[in-house]
């Protein structure tokens, strides 16, 4: 019957349909009030679906068929953000708080303050922005100045609305979350795949976000709270204002937030939460007391690093007690021998905590833990839970105390504590423990970032001996790969693609990526910058390496060590030949650079580039990379089967080109 419908018709009906689901999105989602069940619920969206799949003239990006993406990412697009997005001063006293008033006072004397107390979410902070109407990007906090472009991943959160009632250019930030209940059901699905837990749900809702199936984004039930709004580039009078604004165009705000007119009232308000917080099924780890008037905040200002208006009152470690029913000891990639309490499983903070590390054999012995001990523990914010204390009292005489093994417990080597040391290590550079910690921080994303290279996957090749050593990861096949548990052509072709990309990697996240003691990122910088190759860098004497800024005597020691291991140089040899980039590339001036001040928008897929490549392409040049035409875009790239962008470019009048014409102006025609 609904094959005669008229375009008109359809379109009707397919109106009909998204407003009735943006009805239901926004009463089960954001007012916590369903009126339908789950079920009904998806009933309505493949209703729409199918109707839209008959009608594919008639799907808009706003349309609530449109919130999971079916394309997985190749990436995501490092996005400079409008206004910095700043973080809090903390304190964890009623005295420092009142500090934090006395501060103000003195900075604005005789004004009456008043303050919006909240609460702060353990999440991540988000920023989205809607152009004319309609969302448009969101982007993380990142470092503050610069996030992840990760739209696709937030557009599946149901509660973000995908359409708003105000055409200006506006933008909401706040916090994205996950609820206790999806990150224990994460972590269940993750066990039985053999995957590493989550270590809290601020990991997992971070992991969320950074992956890149959207489909798996959407199935994860990540959830956001918003506290900001800039419409056009104003801001509201009062805090309490911008909550009401938001919550006037739709969005989610924390129900839980008080308009307090004394620093008392904040008090109470904190008091009340910290009694209650368990209550809630999202972590929150203390109250963020803000200024209510933009005009005090805006006198009051910035020191170097946080407003001065505003502070978070950090909430007291949660703690519980649990009893200790093992020791074990791991070993990690220096070969550091590092003890780990086996718990007898415990909620802390709506957490199961089931080990916590007990840092070295000192610290066992100071504290005096054994197996069998009652123990008080605490974890405060992300950090793993820690042994507070020993309840001698609850001791009955049959714990034991552990025997410190004098051999590495996995290859059972020697071990070695140098003097005045806490930690021993394992001497034996081939020790298996070792070579996988090793391997993982090589991949790991900071360092050469290989997407999906994780514990699992590293322990088979290991296990099936595909691997022995970080060299090898370049001479892996298609063939070996496929045939591994929960691998597929599709995953081992990524995962090649992936080590593929890190030949191209610059030379101080490499060094990083060797994993020499003391040397961390920063100082990894320092390296490449200084010897601008990685040779260079193996052969220096220690005399040069401690003229170096930022680098001590202990840290050049350790470099030459490093270099002076037969295995290691061996390592540098085979990286060569395996041709990754040990050389420093000297980023010329901005200003000289091709592309420098001119902002870029890409629409449609390149032949040549992906959407990534040609985003990085574009910076390394000097420009700009932008998700969306405005006014302020220099250039549209269009490639093959561009989207609503190029009308939109056209409509106002800025210039298209090409892919080979912008391969020209990045000198690469
Ligand atoms: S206000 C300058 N309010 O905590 C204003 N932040 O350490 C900063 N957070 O980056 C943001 N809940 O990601 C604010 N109710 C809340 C918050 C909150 C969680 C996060 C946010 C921020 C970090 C600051």
């Amino acid at each position: 019957m609904q094959k005669s419908l008229s375009l008109k018709q359809a379109s009707q009906k397919i109106k009909k349909l998204r407003e009735e689901i943006k009805r239901h999105e926004k009463k089960y989602y954001i007012d916590n009030d369903p009126q339908i069940s789950d079920h009904e619920f998806d009933l309505l969206v493949k209703k729409l679906e199918e109707l839209e799949k008959k009608f594919p003239k008639l799907i808009t990006p706003e349309s609530p068929s449109q919130r999971v993406g079916e394309q997985p990412l190749e990436g995501f697009v490092s996005v400079q953000h409008r206004t910095p997005m700043l973080s809090l001063d903390n304190c964890y006293s009623l005295e420092e708080l009142r500090e934090f008033e006395e501060r103000i006072q003195k900075l604005i004397p005789s004004q009456k303050i008043e303050y919006v107390a909240e609460l702060k979410i353990d999440g991540l902070g988000i920023s989205v922005v809607y152009r004319e109407g309609k969302f448009d990007q969101a982007v993380t906090r990142g470092d503050g100045l610069r996030g992840d472009d990760v739209s696709a991943n937030v557009k599946t959160i149901r509660s973000i609305p995908l359409e708003i009632k105000n055409t200006k250019e506006i933008e909401v930030r706040g916090e994205i979350y996950l609820p206790f209940m999806s990150f224990e059901k994460i972590n269940k699905e993750r066990e039985k795949k053999g995957e590493s837990l989550f270590a809290n749900p601020r990991n997992a809702a971070a992991g969320s976000l950074r992956t890149f199936d959207p489909k798996e984004v959407a199935s994860r039930r990540l959830d956001l709270f918003l506290y900001y709004i800039f419409i056009g580039r104003e801001e509201m009078p009062t805090q309490w204002e911008n909550l009401k604004m938001l919550q006037k165009l739709d969005f989610k705000t924390n129900p839980i937030a008080r308009h307090c007119t004394s620093l008392d009232e904040v008090i109470s308000f904190y008091e009340e939460w910290q009694e209650k917080r368990d209550s809630l099924d999202y972590d929150v780890d203390g109250v963020v007391v803000k200024v209510n008037s933009t005009k005090q905040r805006n006198l009051l200002g910035f020191t170097a690093k946080f407003p001065r208006w505003a502070i978070s009152f950090k909430f007291p470690a949660r703690q519980a007690t649990t009893r200790v029913k093992d020791i074990i000891i791991q070993v990690g990639r220096t070969g550091a021998l590092t003890p780990v309490a086996i718990l007898e499983p415990v909620q802390l903070s709506g957490i199961t905590i089931s080990r916590s590390t007990l840092h070295n054999e000192d610290e066992i012995k100071r504290k005096d833990i054994r197996i069998g001990d009652t123990v008080l523990i605490e974890r405060s914010g992300d950090v793993i839970p820690k042994v507070v204390s020993v309840m001698k009292e609850k001791r009955t005489g049959k714990e034991k105390k552990l025997a410190w093994p004098s051999s590495c417990p996995v290859c059972h080597s020697s071990t070695f504590k140098p003097e005045g040391e806490a930690i021993s290590r394992c001497i034996n550079p081939s020790c298996p423990a070792k070579i996988k910690e090793s391997i993982l921080h090589f991949a790991w994303r900071r360092a050469m970032n290989i997407e999906g290279l994780g514990e699992a996957l590293v322990d088979q090749l290991l296990e099936k001996k595909l691997i022995q050593k970080i060299p090898d990861l370049y001479d892996l096949k298609h063939e070996d790969l496929e045939r591994l548990e929960r691998m597929g052509p599709k995953s081992s072709q990524n995962l090649l693609e992936e080590i593929e990309k890190t030949k191209q990697r610059s030379l101080d996240r490499l060094i990083y990526a060797l994993g020499i003691r003391f040397v961390g990122e920063r100082t990894a910088q320092a390296l490449a910058s200084h010897f601008k190759n990685l040779e260079k860098l193996a052969k220096a004497p220690l005399g040069k390496l401690i003229q170096i800024e930022d680098v001590g005597p202990k840290v050049a020691e350790s470099v030459v060590f490093f270099f002076k291991q037969p295995e290691n140089i061996e390592l540098i040899k085979k990286l060569k030949e395996a041709s990754l980039n040990l050389s420093f590339r000297e980023a010329e001036r901005s200003e000289d650079l091709p592309l420098a001040g001119q902002t870029f928008v890409l629409t449609g897929s390149l032949e040549n580039l992906t959407r990534e490549e040609a985003a990085e392409l574009i910076e390394a040049s000097g420009g700009t990379f932008s998700s969306s035409v405005s006014s302020k875009t220099d250039y549209v790239v269009v490639g093959e089967s561009p989207g609503s962008k190029l009308a939109k470019a056209k409509k106002l009048g800025i210039q298209t080109i090409e892919e080979k014409d912008f391969l020209k102006l990045v000198g690469k025609g």
